[in-house]
């Protein structure tokens, strides 16, 4: 797993930015993306930014009560999970799930990965929001496979 860069959001505009220039990245080959943080970090608001960018329609609701969400009136299908109710022996059950919405051509946006306490089968994107004050957030972006390394780098300045 390699860092590739860090961005702060001053503000969620500052956010809806760096949510931009994502969708546009993942919007033609689809991307797995884990999204870290503690409760409030913005990793529900991060997925509603690039679902926003990437055209659906519908409203992008946090899916903390029925796992999954899925959108299929953007530019690409996007799922959205939220592991949190799963919990780590619930999360085991369903890696095979998960590694399905790895393929390409789909967004799958996963919160709550680290429930996997083991690593898991694909390459990905990973990114850790970390809360600053009430309106500041620092984004880093991590890659683990070489196709997700040059996808960061395209959008890293
Ligand atoms: N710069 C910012 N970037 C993202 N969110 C921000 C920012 N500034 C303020 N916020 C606010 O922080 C809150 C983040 O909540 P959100 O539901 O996205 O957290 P979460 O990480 O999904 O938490 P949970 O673990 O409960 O699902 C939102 O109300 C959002 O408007
Ligand atoms: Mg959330």
């Amino acid at each position: 797993m390699e860092k590739i860069f860090t961005f702060t959001a001053n503000n969620l505009d500052d956010t809806n930015l760096i949510a931009l220039k994502f969708a546009k990245a993942v919007e033609k080959a689809g991307a797995f993306v884990c999204l870290y943080g503690d409760i409030g970090a913005g990793k529900t608001a991060f997925t509603k930014l690039v679902a926003k960018h990437l055209d659906v329609k519908e409203k992008v609701t946090s899916p903390s009560f029925v796992i999954i969400n899925e959108y299929l009136s953007g530019k690409l299908p996007v799922y959205h999970f939220d592991l949190y109710r799963l919990e780590k022996e619930g999360v085991r059950t369903i890696i095979d799930e998960l590694t399905e919405y790895s393929r390409p051509g789909v967004l799958a946006l996963v919160e709550w990965a680290e429930f996997s306490d083991f690593e898991l089968p694909f390459d990905r994107i990973e990114i850790k929001i970390e809360y600053i004050d009430e309106n500041q957030r620092k984004f880093d972006f991590y890659a683990i496979g070489e196709d997700y390394k040059k996808l960061l780098e395209g959008i890293k300045d």
